[in-house]
């Protein structure tokens, strides 16, 4: 019986200690899963946490990001000029033209056209009349080029057409310096054709209607002589042109070079100088000024004035063409200068300009008018813009130009 006692408690023991270690793991698994799940809501709280700073770091770093964008943009932009559209030419149709005097009025004009044709334009200017403004919006292109030198001194390029338009162009400007213009376009032309002989190119010379002086025939051709006061004050302009002319007859007889002679009259429209002298600006600005509109001598000579669009047709047609001998580009609707002061004072809107006259300038040539049919005939070309359309386009130039030189004028300081 004894024995049944022991071995009853012996089993019982055992059994206590399993149910004591049995407690005793599920207390400590207890424990560790409720610290595991401590632990797992502290990383979920963080995360949160975290998630919450991303946010709130987003919500300021993306404006940011945005404005960093635009300003990149802008800057880009900015600086990336924005050209004229140019179509992209063939290299047996791409010329490489240059042009002398291009940064003056027609020069400008003409550089525009060829650029926009896709040639390669480079302009040589000494910026005595000239300025770099009307050629600016091509600087930096990759078929442009700009080159500030005197044709007085020898220039090496290699080029296939040149349009040798240097020379101060207006009696103020040309009367300034007579010697300069006098070398000008004598020693300036013959760098120029001594170019054209070296490298073959063809040579177009921007010759002028004063070649015929104060002339006896009316209207004049091409076959005119002249009638040019060789010592006059306007001889350094007049002869100066007509060396000119004469050696480019000279460099086609001996050294067969190809050579144009455009025999220009009176032209007009933007970017003509302001204080010119000549007629159309002289009575534009007294118009929009309100101040006299002074004409020299009685108003009864004669100007006729082409627009500078009809102009830059004519030379590119003479340049192309296959006639060597010299051709007027002109307009030949004539008027007086009377009238022409009529009309300038009719289209300026509520001038209040008076008509003047005061006393005629020396040599001033009485009647200008072209014979026009050698162009029409050989090159088919005429004048196209009306009288009217141009004179508004270059009165809203003059405008501009005013309202710009007001703008930068500086304030007068008060005088304590
Ligand atoms: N505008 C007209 O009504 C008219 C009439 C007849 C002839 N032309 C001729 O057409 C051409 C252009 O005339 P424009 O009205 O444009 O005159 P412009 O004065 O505006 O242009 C002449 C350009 O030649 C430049 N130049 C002058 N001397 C130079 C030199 N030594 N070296 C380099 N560049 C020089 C000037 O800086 C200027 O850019 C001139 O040869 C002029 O004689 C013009």
């Amino acid at each position: 019986m004894k024995f049944n006692v022991i071995a009853l408690k012996m089993p019982g023991r055992k059994f206590k200690l399993g149910v004591i270690l049995v407690i005793a793991a599920t207390i400590m698994i207890v424990c560790c899963w409720g610290a595991g799940e401590d632990k797992e809501e502290e990383r979920l709280k963080k995360e949160d946490v975290i998630f919450d700073i991303r946010n709130e770091l987003d919500e300021a770093v993306i404006p940011i990001e945005q404005r960093l964008l635009q300003l990149e943009k802008s800057a880009y932009f900015s600086t990336r000029k924005i050209y004229p559209d140019v179509p992209f030419l063939m290299e047996k149709d791409r010329k490489r033209i240059l042009i002398t005097g291009g940064a003056g009025f027609v020069g400008s004009h003409l550089v525009d056209r060829l650029m926009k044709e896709g040639h390669e334009v480079t302009v040589v200017d000494n910026f005595f009349t000239g300025r770099k403004r009307n050629v600016e919006h091509w600087v930096g292109h990759e078929n442009f080029e700009l080159i500030n030198h005197d044709v007085v001194e020898p220039l090496l390029i290699e080029v296939d057409q040149i349009y040798h338009l240097a020379s101060p162009a207006s009696p103020p400007h040309y009367m300034y310096n007579p010697i300069k213009t006098i070398k000008t376009n004598s020693i300036g032309t013959l760098n120029m054709l001594g170019l054209a002989k070296r490298v073959r190119a063809r040579l177009l010379l921007a010759s002028t209607s004063e070649v015929y002086g104060d002339p006896e025939v009316h209207p004049q051709n091409e076959d005119y002589w002249g009638h040019v006061n060789p010592i006059g004050p306007r001889a350094c302009y007049d002869e100066g042109k007509r060396i000119a002319e004469a050696m480019c007859y000279a460099y086609h007889k001996q050294e067969n070079v190809e050579v144009r002679v455009a025999r220009i009259f009176n032209t007009f429209g933007p970017r003509m100088h302001m204080n010119d002298g000549r007629v159309v600006s002289n009575f534009i600005l007294q118009a929009l000024q309100n101040e006299p509109i002074t004409i020299f001598g009685t108003g009864t000579q004669t100007r006729s004035f082409q627009y500078v669009s009809d102009l830059v047709d004519g030379l590119i047609s003479l340049m192309n063409s296959n006639v060597s001998s010299p051709v007027n580009l002109g307009n030949p609707e004539e008027h007086t200068i009377q009238e022409f002061a009529e009309i300038i004072k009719a289209t300026v809107s509520n001038t209040k300009s008076p008509i003047t006259h005061v006393a005629a300038t020396e040599d001033d040539p009485q009647r200008r008018k072209p014979d026009i049919r050698k162009a029409k005939k050989l090159l088919n070309w005429e004048p196209q813009v009306p009288l009217s359309v141009g004179i508004n386009q270059t009165i809203a130039y003059f405008s501009e130009e005013l309202a710009n030189s007001h703008r930068r004028k500086p304030k007068p300081v008060p005088v304590s």
